[in-house]
This record gives C-alpha cells, structure tokens and sequence, in this order.
C-alpha cells in the first residue's frame, strides 16, 4: 500500500493526518488470562475500584478495569492530538547504521516532536480533557524528571484546568528548566520531599537532606489530592489507562511499517513505569499474543533502577508511603530510594502489571545499562543523526547500538525499531557532565523486597 506523497523509503514516513487511529488498542482485551487484582493491603483481598474515584476522573477508573479492546478516543482529545502535532515520523536512521556498518536497518518513532518534548502529552491530554467535562477544577501529579509535569501543565492550560506538581529534589536541582516551563505554563511546581504534605514533612525531619523519589512525590500528590474536593490526581505511567493512551503510538507505528512493506523483527522503548515501550509495542504484541508474529520485544532499564532484571515479581505498593493499593508487578521494594541518576523518568522502583505480566511469561524480554554507557550511545546518535535524545531514551538507544553491532558480527539484517520517546534538550547539564567525565555509575549492592503475600 504505498503511497508516493506520503513515504520516502529512504529516509521518513508520514503518516497522514485524516489516517490517525480513532482508538486506543487496549491490550487486556487479548491477554491470555486476567491481570492479578490489585489488593487491598489490609485484607489482601481484592479492591473494588469504587476508592479510586476520589482520587481519578470517573472515566479514567472505567479505562482502568475496562477488557473492550478498542476504546474511541474522544474528539476533543483527537483533535489536540493533531495540534501537537500528530502522527509523528517513523525516521530510518541511515547514518547511525552506516556509522555502525551494519547490515541491520534501524527505525525510531520521533515522539518528541511537540512542544513540551516526550510521549507523555498522548495520556496528558486525555486525563486532562476528562477532569474537564467531569468538573474537576485542579490536577495534581508528581514529576521525575519533568517531562510528565510539562506535559500536563500543558494539557491543564488547553482544557482549562489548574495544575500543581511535586517534583523529585534530584530533577528539580538538577533540571531548572523544566520547573521554568511547568510555570510558564501555568502550573505551579514544588521539589519533593516537601513541607507541604505530612508525609513530606516527615520524610525532611529524618532526613533533610532526602534527594526524593517517585515514590515518594506520588505520596505527597495523592495526600494533596485527598485534601482538596475539587482536586484530581493524574499518572503519567504505570496504571492500564495510562498504558491505552500511549497506544496511539504504536497503533501509527504499525500503519507506517505496512506503508513501507517492512515489519520490524525487533521493537524496543526504555521502561520507567512501562508507558512509552507499552505504547510502541502493545500493538504489535498483539499480534504476538495470536501466534502471528516472531518479533521480538526489549525493555531497557537503568541498573541503577533494576525493577525487571534484579527484582521479584511480587505484590508490592505502588509509593512509598504505603497509600496505594498493593500492585502484583517487578520490584526492588517501594522503600528503594532511587540513585540520582539523570534518566530522572527511570527512577521508579516497579513497572507497569501489563507490562510485568508479559516479561514473565517471556513475552517482553528485558536488560539494564550504566549512565555512561547510555550516554555514550547518545553521543553517538547525536553525531550521527544529528537529534539530542533523553537522558532515559538513551537507555534504548544503547540497546538498538549493541544489537546492531551484533547484526554485523552475524551479518544478520534485522529491522530494529526504537521508540525516541524524548529529546534531551533540557538536560544538557547532564550531556555537559558526561562530556567532562563527571558522570557517576550506580548499582544497589543489595536488594530487599519486603513480602506481603504468604
Ligand atoms: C522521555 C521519557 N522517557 C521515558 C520515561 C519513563 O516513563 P515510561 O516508562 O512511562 O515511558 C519518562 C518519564 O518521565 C520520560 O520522560
């Protein structure tokens, strides 16, 4: 089915605007059996959702529990989708695979092309957009590294919403920038632990000094939220509703293959709570799910971080303060406190349960790298295709650089598509850092996971 105007087989393609899915593909319609409950963790049995309206939008608890397969994205969302714009290129990285003199074709999805600069407006603009037509006035979420808080700053202004965001002490230092344009944008931005939540509080008495975690920032969210009537708590990863949203990606990813005739043999994101790989891959792991398909899928995480190659696939909370329903996913423990590592949007101590589910039964495989050596490969990707990527992004390109190389060793010519999920623009200091040698490597010696299932 190609088409002239619309792909350069050499180089990009677009995917035109009236071709843009109208659903999101919701992959709990095709798992094999039902996702593990998550659990009320004083009974251990399991929660109704009912808890989660206090703290969701109505129609985002539906999304969460929903087994439709397609859910139609709502006009409005639709039509803010194509002012960010969307679809974005599926790019063919010719220089990077000269440069690596490979047999082995590489192609990213550029979901870094908007303003706020990541994937995390595609879940920003629903949530937002709901709260909306629901009534709520306030939105209220945490930040790692700054991109999901700039993304819902900036679906607050489009539907009018107030917003306010913890974001975690480590990013907030290290990245000023972010905090300039969550505030440029309307929204105000607060560094966690802070002293305006109890928990908060708590956390700075025994340790002043406490450079944060996600874990700890979704705490002071949540407790915000809880405080304030007209107030709603948004995600910007991790929970199935979040997952559907990011599917927009994959859904045009796989549209664009076919325009080119190409089917990728391996797709690849990196993980933080799960939602851009998810997004990417889950419709094509569809595919997979019916026996159609050998393409293999790759998780890349921080070893700094080491939900998925170090962890126990367990139950365990989703923050640190314990509010959270308990989650059956990969964990290394919701008391970790996350190195400061610069992929701030990788410092979460679990993942996604859709996503755990499919690594365990081998369907999504999984490795972790250092920050210099992802740096590394950022560098060269940008010497060869000219884009800075994301701190966390970089994780993935380290990946997509080794199997490459691997390809020629083997003379393999394998399709390797990657999901460039951020550009790294507003973390230059951390590029200016591993340019001058400053960069620190991190590993948890030793890992404990506490055990709230017998
Ligand atoms: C650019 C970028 N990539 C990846 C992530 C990790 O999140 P997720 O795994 O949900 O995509 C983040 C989170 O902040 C991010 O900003």
């Amino acid at each position: 089915m190609n088409n002239q105007n619309t792909v350069d087989k050499e180089h990009a393609v677009y995917l035109p605007q009236d071709e843009m899915p109208t659903h999101w593909y919701n992959i709990l319609a095709d798992l094999p059996e039902p996702l593990p409950p998550p659990l009320d963790p004083r009974t251990l049995k399991p929660m109704s959702p009912e808890p989660l309206l206090r703290l969701f939008a109505k129609e985002v608890v539906m999304q969460e529990v929903s087994t439709e397969r397609f859910i139609k994205i709502p006009d409005e969302v639709y039509d803010a989708y194509l002012c960010l714009p969307r679809p974005t290129p599926l790019l063919r990285a010719r220089r990077l695979e000269k440069y690596l003199n490979t047999p082995a074709q590489i192609y990213y999805k550029c979901e870094y092309v908007n303003p706020t600069g990541s994937h995390k407006p595609n879940t920003a603009l629903a949530q937002a957009y709901y709260n909306m037509v629901e009534g709520n006035k306030r939105l209220v979420t945490e930040t790692g590294a700054g991109q999901w808080g700039s993304a819902l700053a900036m679906a607050a202004a489009v539907f009018g919403l107030e917003c306010s965001v913890y974001m975690v002490r480590a990013s907030f230092d290290q990245k000023p920038g972010r905090r300039v344009m969550m505030e440029t944008m309307g929204a105000d931005v607060t560094a966690s632990p802070s002293r305006h939540t109890k928990f908060g509080k708590s956390i700075l008495e025994s340790d002043p000094n406490n450079t944060g975690s996600l874990g700890i920032a979704i705490s002071e969210a949540i407790e915000d939220c809880l405080a304030h009537e007209t107030t709603r708590y948004c995600l910007g990863s991790v929970l199935n509703h979040v997952l559907l949203h990011q599917t927009i990606i994959g859904q045009e990813a796989k549209k664009q293959f076919e325009m080119i005739d190409v089917e990728p043999n391996i797709i690849s994101g990196c993980i933080g709570g799960g939602s851009n790989f998810a997004g990417f891959a889950y419709p094509f792991i569809a595919d997979k799910l019916k026996s159609k398909s050998a393409t293999q899928y790759v998780a890349c995480e921080p070893k700094a971080v080491p939900s998925t190659t170090r962890g126990v696939y367990t139950y365990d909370f989703g923050d640190t303060a314990e509010i959270t329903p308990l989650i059956k996913m990969y964990t290394i423990g919701h008391k970790y406190q996350p190195p400061p590592i610069h992929a701030g949007g990788l410092r979460y101590h679990g993942k996604a349960p859709s996503l755990c589910y499919l690594i365990n039964k081998g369907y999504v495989s999984s490795v972790a790298y250092s920050q210099t050596e992802v740096f590394e490969a950022a560098r060269i990707l940008a010497q060869t295709e000219g884009m800075i990527t994301a701190p966390e992004t970089a994780h993935t390109v380290k990946y997509v650089i080794d199997e490459a190389l691997r390809c020629k060793s083997t003379g393999e010519r394998k399709v390797i598509a990657f999901n460039n999920c951020g550009h790294g623009l507003l973390d230059l200091q951390a590029y200016d850092a591993f340019r001058n040698g400053r960069l620190e490597d991190y590993e948890p010696s030793n890992i404990e996971v506490p055990k709230f299932i017998p």
